[in-house]
Formats: C-alpha cells, structure tokens, sequence
C-alpha cells in the first residue's frame, strides 16, 4: 500500500473509524487533511486525534457544504468517506437529518469530486445494517437488502451514489459493508451509537451492563485497527472499484457471552438481562454474521484481532482516558 506523499481527505476524520484512520496514514507517510463538523451529539472528538495534531490539516465544516466540499476535495489521491450520522433511534426521530448527511451530502460530495477531481479515488464506509434482518446466515454480499430503519436506507442509498459515480463517470468508489467495529475512539457516552460503547462506560462506573432481551442474538465484531486496514487496501487496489465487500468476523458470539467476555477482563463488572425496549426491537435485526470472504479472497483482508485481545485494549484505553469521553468521569 503505497500512500507515502499522497494527499487524503478523510470525512469524518475526528470520529471513530476517521481518527484512527488517519493514524495508520501518517503513519504511513500520506499528507492527511480531515474535515468534520464535530456536531456534538456525534462521536467527533478532537482527543481522538491529539497526538497527530502538528501532523494533519483539520477542517471543522460540515459536509453538508458544497462550496467547503469543492475546495477541500481538490487535489486529493484519495477520499476515505467516513462522515455520517450513525444513531440508529436518531434516524427515526430525526429522518430529514439522516438524509441530509448520509444521502444528499454524499451525492453532493460525488459531484464535487466529477466536477473537481474525477481522478480521485474514494472509500465509502456503508454498513451491514442495509441487510435487515437476516434471511439465512453468515449473510454475504449476494443477500436481499431489506433496510429495517432509515439509516440503513439512507447508508444504501450513500453506497449506490458511490458505485453510480463510478460506473458512468469513472471516479474510482467502492464501499465496505462494516459490522460492529469497536476500539479506542469510539463514543462510550451513551446508548446514541453502537450498544458496546455504552457497554464499556457502564463496566468502568460500576453499574451493571443491560443486555436486551435473553442475549442469545448473535454478532460479530472488528477491531477498528482490522476495520482501517481494509480501508486502506480498498483504497490501494483497483480491482476493488465499483464493488461492495462485507467485514466481519470469524468470532461469533451472543451478546450475553460478549457481556461476560467483558466483565472477566480484571476490570469488573457485571451484566443484567432486561427485557427489550419496544423501540428498540422495532428496528432489531435479529442474529447477524458476515461472510467476508469476497474481501478475503480480492484483497487478502482477514481480521488480526481476537476479540478478547480487542476489548482488553478497548477497556484498558477508556480506564485511562475516560474524562476525555464522557463528563460525570470517574
Ligand atoms: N462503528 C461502527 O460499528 C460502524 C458500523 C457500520 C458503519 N459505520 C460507518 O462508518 C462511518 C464512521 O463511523 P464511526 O463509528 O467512526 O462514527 P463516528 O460518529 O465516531 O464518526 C463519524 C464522524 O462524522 C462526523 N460527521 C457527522 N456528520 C457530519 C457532517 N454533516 N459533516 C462533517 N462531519 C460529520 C462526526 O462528527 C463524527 O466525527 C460512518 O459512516 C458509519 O455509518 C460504522
């Protein structure tokens, strides 16, 4: 993966996935620009990128600037496009945001790039989620879409802007389908965003950990340092423009082994069942796992990280670090 002095925007870039993203290309020599409008209820935190701050270029703006988009998409190798609004439950009460950023926003960002820099090459960050419940297990590539919220038709209708662009227009797209992907960085300050991060926070104040239902719903998970190198290799390798490939793991596990996985890592803790919230089980989708072996056979990804490994690193970062992501802190 040759990024060495190469010119990357990252969209997104204070986020999660975004942060450590531009971690592993600094690394890797690229010059990196991030944008991200640090809404607060999203997971944007300047923390996440602390210790590259004399290293990248930061813009706060939002992608829902056309004229902030044309200037900051100009001369860019590529384009990791990891800026979205991520909350589930806030894409049903707040559906006109939701297309905003994860539709119109991105459609707006594909023009800017046909009209400005069509040689570029962009990642998209989709998600597993566009599936809905599934029809039969491990899920690939090949299974019906049936989105069970707006987020997830919002995220479908993102992707396909990307692989539209790319089959008529020639800018080189393609997207990952992520699973749950967890890690230093992520947003632990409440339920908004995936369950895990609420999890964590939950464990390290002492309280119990809520588990939905009889936790027997299956997942799979990626580090996020698993997530960003698939990033990456999308980003390097053309045979992947114009497709789609799922992430995923090998690892599957019911919720209820997740949370006891959790509170036996020497960090306390422990776990309740309660019964599921109405609104939430309106948009579950049941058991989920990915086939993710298109991305393992085109670009030789396969995920590194136990999933042991993964949360002792997780729980460890946010017992140092917790006053950097949530108020009330320890
Ligand atoms: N984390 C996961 O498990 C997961 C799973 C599936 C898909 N994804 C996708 O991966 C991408 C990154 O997710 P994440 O977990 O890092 O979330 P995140 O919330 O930590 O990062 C998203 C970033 O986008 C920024 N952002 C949101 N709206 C913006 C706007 N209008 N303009 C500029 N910046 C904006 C936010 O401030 C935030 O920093 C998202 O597109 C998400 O849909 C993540």
């Amino acid at each position: 993966m040759n990024y060495k002095n190469k010119n990357i925007l990252i969209t997104g870039g204070l986020g999660f996935i975004g942060s450590n993203t531009a971690k592993s290309l600094v690394k890797l020599g690229a010059n990196v620009t991030i944008v991200d409008s640090l809404i607060p209820q999203y997971g944007g935190n300047l923390f996440n990128i602390n210790e590259l701050r004399e290293n990248i270029e930061i813009n706060i703006c939002d992608i829902r600037d056309p004229h902030a988009m044309k200037y900051l998409v100009k001369e860019k190798d590529y384009i990791f496009n990891l800026a979205g609004q991520t909350s589930h439950m806030d894409s049903m009460k707040d559906p006109q945001t939701d297309l905003d950023i994860n539709a119109s926003a991105q459609l707006s960002i594909l023009e800017s790039c046909r009209l400005n820099n069509p040689d570029t090459k962009i990642v998209f960050a989709s998600t597993r989620q566009l599936y809905g419940k599934p029809d039969y297990l491990p899920v690939d590539e090949k299974h019906p879409i049936r989105p069970v919220d707006v987020n997830g038709i919002n995220k479908l209708a993102g992707e396909w802007y990307h692989l539209l662009y790319n089959n008529v227009y020639g800018i080189k797209a393609c997207a990952l389908r992520l699973t749950n992907t967890y890690g230093p960085g992520m947003r632990v300050k409440d339920a908004r965003q995936t369950f895990l991060g609420i999890w964590i926070r939950l464990l390290l104040e002492g309280k119990p950990i809520q588990v939905f239902g009889d936790g027997k719903q299956l997942r799979d998970f990626n580090y996020v340092d698993d997530c960003v190198n698939a990033l990456l290799l999308a980003g390097a390798n053309d045979i992947a423009n114009g497709k789609v490939y799922n992430l995923g793991s090998k690892e599957v596990v019911g919720l209820k082994t997740l949370a006891e996985l959790l509170t036996n890592l020497d960090y306390g803790g422990s776990f309740e069942l309660i019964p599921f919230p109405t609104e939430r089980k309106a948009i579950d989708i049941g058991d989920y796992y990915s086939d993710f072996s298109l991305i393992a056979e085109e670009l030789g990804w396969m995920p590194k990280i136990a999933l042991e490994e993964g949360l002792r690193r997780t729980i460890e970062f946010y017992s140092k670090n917790s006053s950097e992501y949530w108020e009330d802190s320890l």
